[in-house]
């Protein structure tokens, strides 16, 4: 990994180390918000290479992922190349996008049959994650978040993890600020659910009280170094759900991503909204949170929709068990029951 104001430039170095096969090439995922952007030529795409502008304004999809790696794959047949590192460039949904090509284009079959737990069986592609959107912790998980035909469920594998970080707080300088603010508190929200949880070791409190004193300090009393702070705070509080879990909140954040097409970090704050129940400390900071940033959450998103849009919901909120388990202990089936997942629905 490597950190620092700048250090973008030396993905070039690092790749070069890579670069051992005559016959290899690199494979760029560009979020095409980028594309005419300075970031687009600073790329150190080499002739060989193939730069792919991916979009992202539907989140991640299980059908997107086959598409790329189909491409990868005719490029590589076409130019007498071998793919031999892939590297995302973007938010969570673009270091989504390189992680799961990279575990693709070593995996027969669909992306869509690997979402769960452990379901890789061959190590990926070298694949390097460089975020221009800090909160996710993508940069760090063993996950790629996807949204398949049947549900929205990552590919869950220690080889998803990326073999190269570049954290470059630069890059994350001029993200809108609604933007930056909603992936920002999937953060925040990361430390909650995780300091809350049943799950709780001493490896999650560590990274998670530190990543949630970052986050403090960059919503509640920005400064000079806001964007070095959220990146490491992106960092740790990833690092601290590696070891335990999400919660309540990202469990309907999946069921509103799903249905709503609703974005993962937008999603959150809808949620996280309706928690105080669960979560009292914590939506009390976040709402001070909002006010500070004047952000203004939609509303009423659920209220309208037909019975079997809710129900859809709430089953893919249900398959996330152990962020459940996290949450409300062993006995959350319970604690929880469906009409009371539905109730917190139809408040949104
Ligand atoms: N793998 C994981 O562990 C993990 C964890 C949480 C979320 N996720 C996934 O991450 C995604 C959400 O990621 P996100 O919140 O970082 O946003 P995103 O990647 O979905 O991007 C949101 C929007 O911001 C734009 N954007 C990105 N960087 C920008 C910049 N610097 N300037 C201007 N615009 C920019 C994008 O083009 C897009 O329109 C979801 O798909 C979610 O499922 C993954
Ligand atoms: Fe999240």
């Amino acid at each position: 990994m490597v950190f620092g104001r700048g250090c973008f430039s030396q993905l070039s170095g690092i790749l070069d180390e890579q670069r051992t096969d005559k016959n290899g090439c690199m494979v760029f995922l560009l979020d095409d918000v980028f594309s005419e952007h300075e970031l687009r030529t600073a790329v150190p795409a080499q002739e060989k290479d193939l730069l792919i502008p991916v979009n992202v304004d539907d989140e991640p999809k299980t059908a997107y992922v086959d598409k790329l790696t189909a491409d990868v794959k005719k490029y590589a047949a076409d130019s007498k190349t071998v793919p031999a590192g892939v590297i995302g460039i973007g938010g969570g949904s673009t270091m989504d996008l390189a992680k799961a090509v990279a575990l693709m284009l070593n995996n027969p079959g669909s992306a869509a049959d690997y979402q769960g737990w452990d379901l890789i069986e061959n190590p990926a592609v070298y694949h390097v994650g460089i975020p221009t959107l800090s909160g996710t912790g993508a940069e760090v998980s063993r996950t790629t978040v996807l949204t398949g035909p049947e549900k929205k469920l990552g590919i869950n594998s220690d080889h998803t993890v990326f073999d190269q970080l570049i954290l470059d707080p630069e890059l994350i300088a001029n993200a809108p600020g609604d933007q930056r603010f909603y992936t920002g508190m999937d953060c925040y929200i990361h430390c909650v659910e995780s300091l809350t949880g049943t799950f709780l070791n001493e490896f999650s409190r560590s990274y998670g009280e530190k990543a949630i004193d970052l986050c403090r300090e960059v919503f509640l009393n920005p400064g000079p170094d806001s964007n070095d702070k959220l990146m490491m705070a992106s960092y740790f509080g990833g690092m601290s759900i590696a070891y335990s879990q999400v919660g309540i909140c990202h469990a309907l954040s999946y069921g509103l991503g799903f249905v709503l097409g609703l974005h993962h970090g937008i999603g959150n704050c809808v949620a996280f909204d309706y928690l105080e129940e669960f979560y009292p400390e914590g939506v009390l900071e976040f709402r001070k949170m909002m006010e500070t940033h004047r952000i203004e959450l939609p509303r009423n998103l659920v209220t309208d929709l037909s019975g079997d849009d809710v129900e859809a919901m709430i089953n893919v909120a249900l398959v996330l068990e152990p962020l459940w388990e996290n949450a409300l202990g062993p006995d959350w089936k319970n604690t929880m029951p469906r009409s009371r997942i539905r109730d917190l629905y139809l408040q949104m």
